[in-house]
């Protein structure tokens, strides 16, 4: 869970004293934001986290208002994480990250008992970039594992996939049913060059990539056939934030309305989509996505 404080300068900025800007806090969270989006597009969806305990009831409300199910812990001790996010004249970016309460996420935030009759577990690379948040994340996943659940994966930030090494990131999300990478994600994790390459490659690890390209859309990639790009859908970009989580969750919502694959399938929870159902979700995605990038914030309502 983060708190998302969006500085939004009026004037160019000047260093040792003020600069005009247009400030607001919001509910962020890649995790969270996706959450959101997916029960605003009619998923059920449980949201776990941890936040700092005098935000608790506001995120709870703010989840809710999506139609969420938050399962939140309340940290005595630490703040909720938050970030700076500094949004220029051009939509570009530049992020202060404290991932503050976070951080502290335990097993008892997330029960087991949360996936059971659940389609799908999703997680954020977030969850595996510090030792005992990556134990947490490795146990949900042979959780999810031992019920054969579907996991799917947004890589999140290539920073910290950089940090973590991305040898070792593949190999703990291997075989997850979808991954979802930006660019520079996927570079971290491919070495590729070419946003096809590193779509095809990629394919070695998970059941359907999506490699989200900003304003350039998307690739989608599954095992054996060549990727697929997908023109984004035109916007005007006020604020790109949270554009991807919304992607994820318009993707996902198609991918979970699909019928299960056959029994006789290697994981029977796993969508079972032809070709041309993945290219209409990531069709829909780009179109959800450049909704999100036309205004501020990241979240539906
Ligand atoms: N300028 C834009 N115009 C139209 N669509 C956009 C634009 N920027 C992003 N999108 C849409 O949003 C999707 C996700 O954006 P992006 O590739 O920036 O993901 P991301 O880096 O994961 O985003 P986030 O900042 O939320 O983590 C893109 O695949 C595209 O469909
Ligand atoms: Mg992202």
């Amino acid at each position: 869970m983060i708190n998302d404080v969006l500085v939004k300068p009026l004037d160019g900025v000047t260093p040792d004293s003020d600069t005009r800007a247009t400030i607001s806090a919001r509910p962020g969270g890649a995790a969270a934001n996706q959450a959101a989006w997916m029960a605003h597009l009619g998923a059920d969806v449980v949201f776990a986290g941890r936040v700092g305990a005098r935000d608790m009831a506001y995120h709870r409300r703010e989840l809710a208002r999506a139609g969420v199910r938050a399962r939140l812990a309340a940290d005595r001790e630490a703040e909720t994480g938050s970030i700076v996010i500094m949004v220029e004249p051009d939509g570009e970016r530049t992020m202060f990250t404290d991932r503050g309460a976070n951080l502290r996420l335990r097993r008892a935030d997330v029960p087991a008992r949360l996936l059971d009759g659940a389609a799908v577990l999703h997680l954020t690379g977030y969850t595996f970039c510090e030792p005992p948040l990556l134990e947490v994340a490795l146990w949900l996943l042979g959780q999810a594992r031992a019920r054969g659940l579907a996991v799917t994966i947004d890589p999140g930030s290539a920073a910290f996939l950089a940090r973590m090494g991305p040898t070792a990131f593949l190999r703990w999300t291997e075989g997850a049913a979808v991954c979802f990478p930006n660019r520079d994600e996927a570079a971290v994790l491919t070495g590729e060059a070419e946003p096809a390459a590193m779509a095809a490659r990629l394919t070695r690890h998970y059941g359907v990539v999506v490699v989200k390209l900003g304003g350039a859309g998307c690739v989608l990639a599954v095992p054996g056939e060549a990727p697929v790009p997908i023109a984004a859908h035109p916007a005007r970009a006020t604020d790109t934030t949270g554009a991807g989580d919304a992607f994820c969750a318009a993707f996902m919502s198609r991918w979970l309305a699909a019928p299960r694959a056959n029994p006789t399938g290697a994981n029977p929870t796993v969508p079972d989509l032809t070709a041309a159902d993945l290219t209409a979700a990531a069709v829909f995605a780009v179109r959800v996505a450049a909704t999100v990038v036309t205004r501020f914030g990241a979240r539906p309502v």
